[in-house]
């Protein structure tokens, strides 16, 4: 007899991270409010979970991420403002990141220590708790085809799993991921019979990388609540994955859809790039600046290029 599947409502969002790489500007500003040309990264994941159908998002943020709260809440002052001078289009952008927070419930947890990913999507397990959850990491944005934890959630409908979202990796980047140690594969979903974090170089079991987006079942959280931090060390989700593969199955999909890694810097600037081309009231005018830069003589002079 199969056990009746209880479906997934939710998605947590670990956005407590510190953001240290790109400092300086994370000081004081979360990692999740860098624009992808004038949008917020966590905004576009936002949008994912209200496409995939998801009625609550909670997001695990830990101090100095006030702006979070306040980007997804209304702001009357810059209403009040526009309203006065009838800018109607920009009232429109606001209306629009409004209108989120009607779609889905936007809950907040503190995660006071950042011990980790494992721990922040810990943190959120009261909130969750007997249910299987969708996990979605800001930094990570998919665009293009389904959405992506729908994608996800249709693979947890069909098999009861934890699913994660895979994609091959160049060899040569295998060892900044996690890695699945892939069993029998049934076209773009794979058994997964292991998995490990960042691969010594050559050491990596496939090239099939785990990127930000899961759909949890509750042995997962069992696990997490078993794993201890070591000494001033992080509580990984992979650990808990880990744990979850002894009692249950794991499987990770393929996923369609173009992704940008924008949890660094060089991939950071490459999002911005792709997202400005693909924009019509941009596009013209970034291909000039790239034609520029692309004939300007090295190095690179002021005088060459002008202000940008
Ligand atoms: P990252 O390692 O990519 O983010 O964590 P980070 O720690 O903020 O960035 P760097 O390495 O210092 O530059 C992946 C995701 O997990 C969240 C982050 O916010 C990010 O979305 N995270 C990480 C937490 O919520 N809590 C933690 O303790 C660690």
């Amino acid at each position: 007899m199969t056990e009746r599947r209880r479906e997934v409502r939710r998605a947590i969002f670990p956005a407590a991270g510190l953001g240290t790489r790109f400092l300086p500007v994370t000081k004081a500003q979360p990692k999740e409010m860098l624009p992808l040309v004038d949008k917020p990264t966590i905004q576009y994941g936002v949008e994912e979970a209200i496409a995939s159908g998801l009625e609550q998002v909670i997001m695990v943020i830990g101090g100095g991420k006030r702006a979070v709260v306040d980007h997804f809440d209304r702001s009357r002052e810059i209403e009040l403002y526009l309203e006065q001078r009838d800018k109607r289009d920009l009232l429109e952008i606001l209306a629009g990141v409004d209108r989120l927070s009607d779609q889905l419930d936007i809950l907040y947890v503190q995660q006071k220590d950042p011990l980790g990913l494992g721990h922040a999507v810990w943190t959120a397990r009261r909130l969750v708790e007997g249910e299987p959850c969708a996990v979605l990491l800001a930094d990570d944005v998919i665009l293009g085809g389904p959405p992506c934890l729908r994608q996800l959630m249709d693979v947890y409908a069909r098999t009861g799993a934890t699913v994660l979202a895979v994609r091959r990796v160049p060899a040569d980047q295998v060892s900044r991921y996690g890695v699945i140690d892939p069993g029998p594969s049934q076209g773009r979903l794979h058994e997964v019979r292991d998995l490990v974090e960042k691969p010594q170089p050559g050491r990596a079991p496939s090239d099939l990388a785990i990127l930000g987006r899961y759909v949890l079942t509750p042995e997962v959280f069992r696990a997490l609540d078993r794993t201890e931090p070591g000494a001033g060390s992080e509580i990984q989700l992979t650990d808990g994955i880990r744990g979850a593969l002894e009692t249950g199955r794991v499987v990770a999909l393929e996923f369609e859809g173009d992704y940008y890694d924008t949890g660094t810097i060089p991939g950071y600037l490459k999002a911005n790039l792709a997202m400005a081309l693909k924009r019509p009231d941009l596009r013209e005018e970034m291909l000039g600046v790239i034609r520029e830069f692309m004939e300007a003589p090295e190095p690179l002079r002021e005088s060459a290029t002008g202000p940008v």
